[in-house]
């Protein structure tokens, strides 16, 4: 791979790469919503209008347009489960070469589907991406293919960019060329490295800053090593971004400098920010996809920023239906519209009335039940679980905090990753809360009564 290129280099690639055989110049429009909850002005690139619903095919595109006439009749190949299966199948087909996509054998059929559909030859090897990626080499030194990479390559990198190129561009048409930062989600980098190229070339002011998920920031942790770190495990609720390790390319330019600071959200961030772009625009983002509204989110919360304008890229939509429930109930704790709290109350008359009476009277006013559930523990004290609607960011530690002053022990699980996750699904008795002590004590009575 040609390395050391500069951002001279990557600037003259960027504005002769070639995507719009396939891809199209997606929307830049204002969040209205969002932007008047936010005081500062939010701008969503909507990269899920593509025709494969990400991004991802700008890279692939560019990067197979650029081959030999011999090479891409020899053809292609890449692993991925994900988005860049379907670039690189799309792109192929458009050009009328061959593409074939090793993916493991666990990806969901769905997937395979849209591959094969879009006229890729499905490989299928391997328990996981590493398997397939260790067989997609096999194959393409086999048959002399040519191996597509999901982002360490400045083809693709500069594919990407011109997702950086069209915003600058829109700019203008929105009435105004202000643009304080752009905020765009990082998996191997790739991404990040087009949009940040480009930007610092031509509008050095406006600032990078890169998004990863808490449980999977393999860039974040190399640009302060200072090397590329393999991370051991990633969190693979943003799937599109779950990278244990990032491209040698993309490291260098994330580290060069050229990113101005790097951000990481969690996983409730990540679902009320899919909600936020619903409310905005009605469509729905996988979680990479809404990364960059998190985040903006966080940076205006911390830096209590007022009348900027931010861009957000969303990356992709190729959301897992089976996932929208999920988003949907931790979109709610996210956005800290909701406390979750475990209460242990006294098994005798009356004392449910008291945990009522300290559920009304709560410091800032009225709050609605999300969630009820009570369970007898023993013969001296019952367990309930309780969700209750809140008005803004640290009250469930307080509402926490009352319930203990009226002698009612209680526990915060709003932050709680584990007991959120679980326990509402779990609820009634299922067996994998056993395997979960804590859950147990608050949803497993050993006998069950009315009181
Ligand atoms: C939807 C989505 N967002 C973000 C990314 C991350 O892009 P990159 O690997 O170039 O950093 C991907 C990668 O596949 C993706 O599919």
């Amino acid at each position: 791979m040609t390395q050391n290129l500069t951002p001279a280099d990557y600037l003259k690639k960027i504005l002769t790469a070639r995507v719009y055989d396939v891809a199209v110049e997606s929307a830049l429009e204002p969040a209205k919503n969002l932007s008047r909850r936010l005081h500062n002005k939010i701008l969503l690139k909507r990269e899920d209008q593509q025709p494969v619903f990400s991004f991802k095919l700008r890279g692939a595109y560019n990067k197979m347009a650029h081959l030999t006439p011999e090479q891409l009749a020899r053809g292609v190949i890449c692993a991925s489960a994900g988005n860049h299966a379907q670039g690189v199948a799309m792109s192929a087909h458009k050009l009328g070469v061959r593409a074939v996509i090793v993916m493991p054998t666990t990806t969901p059929q769905l997937k395979i589907d849209a591959v094969k559909t879009l006229g890729g030859e499905v490989v299928l090897f391997g328990e996981s991406y590493s398997d397939a990626y260790g067989h997609s080499v096999q194959l393409q030194n086999e048959q002399g293919l040519t191996f597509v990479h999901p982002f360490d390559d400045p083809d693709v990198i500069a594919g990407q960019g011109t997702i950086a190129m069209e915003i600058l561009r829109q700019l203008q048409s929105l009435g105004s060329n202000r643009l304080d930062a752009v905020f765009v989600a990082i998996g191997g980098g790739g991404l990040i490295s087009g949009v940040a190229n480009y930007i610092k070339a031509v509008r050095p002011e406006i600032r990078i800053i890169g998004v990863q998920m808490n449980d999977s920031d393999a860039m974040i942790q190399s640009v302060a090593a200072h090397q590329r770190v393999t991370l051991a495990d990633v969190g693979l609720f943003s799937d599109g971004t779950a990278v244990k390790l990032v491209g040698e390319e993309t490291f260098r330019i994330a580290h060069s400098g050229l990113v101005d600071e790097f951000m990481t959200v969690d996983t409730d961030a990540v679902c009320a920010a899919i909600k936020d772009v619903f409310v905005d625009t009605r469509s729905i983002v996988e979680p990479a996809g809404a990364l960059a509204v998190a985040a903006i989110k966080q940076y205006v919360a911390t830096h209590k920023t007022k009348g900027e304008t931010y861009a957000a890229i969303l990356c992709g939509a190729n959301m897992n239906f089976d996932r929208l429930r999920f988003v949907a109930e931790r979109a709610e704790v996210g956005e800290e519209r909701e406390a979750l709290l475990a209460v242990t109350i006294p098994e005798e008359r009356g004392s449910f009335r008291r945990f009522c009476e300290v559920v009304g009277s709560l410091p800032g006013g009225p709050r609605n039940v999300t969630e009820f559930n009570y369970r007898i523990s023993d013969a001296a004290q019952a367990h309930v679980f309780v969700g209750l609607t809140t008005h803004g960011k640290g009250e469930s530690e307080k509402i926490a905090q009352t319930f203990t002053r009226h002698g009612f022990e209680s526990l915060d699980l709003t932050h709680d990753e584990l007991a959120k996750e679980h326990l509402r699904h779990l609820v009634g008795g299922h067996s994998a809360l056993a395997q979960d002590e804590r859950l147990m004590r608050f949803t497993f009575p050993e006998r069950c009564s009315s009181s």
